[in-house]
């Protein structure tokens, strides 16, 4: 019996052209290159440009994707961005973006999870399809995480960098068959606001009336982190009578080397199979696996058919796995 999945018609990803080594930021902070790369596998972080917004980041990201997919924005009739760095309190990062692909039609919106809002946003834009909101969607993870560091703080502002990555989605129909359709196959999120002040801004529209800094007890997310994603992948395997030996890609969220590494060990994923760019740009949040992602794809590692693994788990808590076929 056919069924309907939303499969992916191209990616696409930005990031800054402005890069900070390690070694310069320890010009900056009491820190050096061999904690950093030793506790967390990053090398480099991009970082925007003075005037460069979010949504300049989440166009550039939306324009290669549209160009990969080889379609045009007109055909867009939905844009779901992820992002907790928007331009403006509101109206959402989504609607400039939307204007600036020339799009009056459709809809176009936020949707805030921290580092797992590109999982949220692909779950999100999947529903709305099968739900009868449009045929194509644009799913964007942009970040300007450099905006909302305290960089005083050591601890935290070695980790995050700025960037973006989106893909286009298309409702189609396929055979209804889990081990060869293609599209995206299950979806699994989960939230538990007891963790909030594990990982959070000090600020906002209500509370303090200012955009507020990243605060995070590291320490404590590192624990919670395996132990969450291993939860909604092994939910995603269920759901699709797959394993871990069926998948062809884990794209995790790139937060650090070695939470994807013990991940991809207890599920006993090959690490052959694991995409890691943290290295290159940090952990960008919402923008993390959109950015694995297109680096996997452009450079020949995931082709059509490859079976693939999204994970990523933030601040909230919020986690959720995207289990989907190329
Ligand atoms: O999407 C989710 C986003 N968040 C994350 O993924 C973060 C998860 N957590 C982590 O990745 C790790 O906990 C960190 C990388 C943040 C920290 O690694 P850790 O092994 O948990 O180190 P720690 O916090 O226990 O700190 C060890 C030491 C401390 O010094 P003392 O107290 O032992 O003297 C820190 O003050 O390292 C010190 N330290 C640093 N040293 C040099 C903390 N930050 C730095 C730094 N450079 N940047």
């Amino acid at each position: 019996m056919s069924v309907r999945r939303s499969v992916v018609l191209g990616c696409g990803s930005y990031l800054p052209e402005n890069t900070v080594t390690n070694d310069d930021l320890a010009t900056r902070v009491d820190t050096s290159d061999e904690w950093i790369v030793q506790r967390t596998g990053i090398r480099e972080r991009h970082i925007a440009a003075e005037g460069e917004f979010t949504s300049h980041l989440g166009l550039k990201a939306a324009r290669a994707a549209l160009d990969h997919a080889g379609v045009d924005a007109q055909s867009i009739d939905l844009i779901v961005l992820a992002t907790s760095t928007p331009d403006n309190t509101f109206p959402a990062t989504a609607v400039t973006i939307q204007a600036a692909l020339g799009i009056t039609h459709g809809a176009a919106f936020d949707v805030q999870a921290v580092c797992s809002g590109f999982v949220f946003a692909l779950t999100t834009a999947d529903a709305l399809l099968k739900a009868g909101q449009g045929t194509r969607a644009l799913v964007i993870g942009a970040e300007t995480f450099s905006r909302i560091l305290d960089w005083e703080d050591r601890t935290t502002c070695v980790l995050f960098g700025d960037g973006a990555g989106a893909v286009v989605l298309e409702l189609q129909d396929v055979p209804g068959d889990m081990s060869t359709d293609h599209g995206i196959l299950t979806c699994h999120l989960r939230s538990d606001g007891n963790h909030k002040d594990k990982l959070y801004v000090d600020g906002g529209p209500s509370s303090t009336q200012t955009t507020g800094h990243l605060r995070m007890k590291g320490k404590e997310v590192f624990k919670h982190a395996v132990g969450m994603v291993t939860d909604v992948i092994m939910d995603a395997f269920e759901a699709s009578d797959t394993c871990a030996e069926d998948l062809d890609w884990f794209v995790p969220h790139q937060a650090n080397r070695r939470i994807i590494d013990a991940s991809a060990r207890k599920l006993g994923i090959a690490p052959e199979k694991v995409v890691i760019t943290v290295d290159l740009h940090g952990n960008t949040s919402a923008a993390s696996i959109p950015l694995a992602l297109d680096t996997a794809v452009r450079d020949g590692r995931v082709k059509r058919g490859d079976l693939l693994m999204l994970e990523a788990m933030g601040g909230g808590f919020t986690w959720g796995s995207v289990l989907l076929r190329w």
